[in-house]
């Protein structure tokens, strides 16, 4: 019997992680007459002393229309590599992977849900390898996590930038512009692709594609050619140019505290320069991780959150919840920490290119 089930939200926030939630605490009192408790700021939270949050229908009854999580999310630090400062000023890594499954038990965890992308996966499940009962929840708005064909996030991400695009365009028209949108996207270019078709844009430049900026000039002086001219170029901020590195505009130790970020600005001067247009720069950022999910997004954490219950339920640790088609399934946490690229040779990126758009 399941009696207790601990839920935390690790990595980034997503719209829909709140829906999440609700739907855990809700089938789990339904289906199996289970307490839910939440555990703050992702695996950090699991460490320290702070008393877990109760959760009920009652304090779940307005989560599935609100953007962020309740309970707080924490996208760098790991239980297997914690930063600890020494008193003569030193900083280590330290192990207290041990501390974190004593702790499951002090708190009386029966299972642990967790909601996060790659790197809460492969977290959770090297703590299911030391005997932690754990399930999982793919969330991103990236939607880079392998075998699922969707995470929640994304379609709110991409009505956003859409949205940015339509915006774009019109005063783009106005002004006779190239306005070139930067859009988030560290390793896979799926938020600015999606984006980009849906909105109208002539280049999409992604990570898995390296750009050459003359490509770019070239469409902008064709669409000139053709009597348009304003052009709208989206551009991930993971992309780079053939030969050159992804821009960060604050270096750091791996991925733990550099941003990326800057490509965009790059990417504008060049086509400033040698395409002699009248270029703007915006840069979307945390834009398209906030505010209200899209219905798309509620009903998909919904059916993850009430998966992992019924996951739970059949005792299935290290599983993660996961969508093929219109298809729920279960899949190995550990593999679904592979990153999901866009294919540049690919159908959506065949389609974008037969409408004439470039990848640089
Ligand atoms: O959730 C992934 C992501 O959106 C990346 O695309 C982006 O680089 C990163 O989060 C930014 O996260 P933060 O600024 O919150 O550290």
């Amino acid at each position: 019997m399941t009696h207790r089930i601990g839920i935390l939200t690790g990595g980034g926030d997503a719209p829909g992680l709140n829906a999440v939630i609700r739907a855990v605490v809700l089938t789990a009192a339904r289906c199996y007459g289970a307490e839910v408790v939440g555990i703050r700021e992702g695996f950090d939270g699991l460490l320290s002393n702070a008393p877990p949050m109760v959760l009920n229908e009652a304090s779940v009854r307005d989560l599935l229309p609100r953007g962020g999580t309740i309970l707080g999310a924490v996208n760098r630090g790991s239980p297997f590599a914690r930063r600890v400062e020494r008193p003569d000023g030193t900083v280590e890594q330290v192990d207290v992977s041990q501390e974190a499954l004593q702790r499951m038990d002090d708190l009386k965890l029966d299972a642990l849900i967790v909601a996060g992308g790659d790197g809460t996966m492969a977290i959770a499940s090297k703590l299911v390898q030391m005997g932690a009962k754990i399930v999982g929840v793919p969330k991103t708005i990236d939607n880079d996590i392998s075998l699922t064909d969707v995470t929640f996030g994304f379609d709110t991400a991409i009505q956003t930038a859409t949205e940015a695009l339509d915006k774009l365009q019109t005063t783009a028209e106005s002004h006779h512009r190239a306005m070139v949108l930067e859009v988030m996207g560290r390793n896979a270019g799926w938020i600015a692709l999606k984006a980009g078709v849906a909105g109208g844009a002539d280049a999409i430049l992604l990570p898995e594609i390296p750009f050459d900026i003359d490509v770019v000039c070239q469409k902008i002086e064709d669409l000139r050619a053709a009597g348009r001219r304003y052009s709208l170029i989206v551009v991930a901020e993971g992309a780079h140019p053939v030969g050159g590195e992804q821009q960060y505009y604050i270096d750091g130790e791996g991925s733990a505290s550099a941003r990326l970020g800057g490509i965009s600005f790059l990417v504008g001067n060049a086509l400033q320069e040698r395409a002699d247009v009248d270029v703007r720069v915006t840069v979307l950022g945390h834009l398209q991780r906030g505010g209200q999910p899209t219905p798309h997004d509620r009903w998909l954490a919904t059916r993850f959150g009430a998966a992992a219950v019924h996951l739970v339920h059949e005792h299935k640790w290290g599983q993660m919840v996961a969508l093929r088609g219109e298809t729920l399934m279960y899949v190995p946490m550990e593999e679904a920490t592979r990153l999901k690229f866009v294919d540049p040779e690919g159908d959506f990126v065949r389609t974008a290119r037969d409408l004439g758009i470039v990848f640089g």
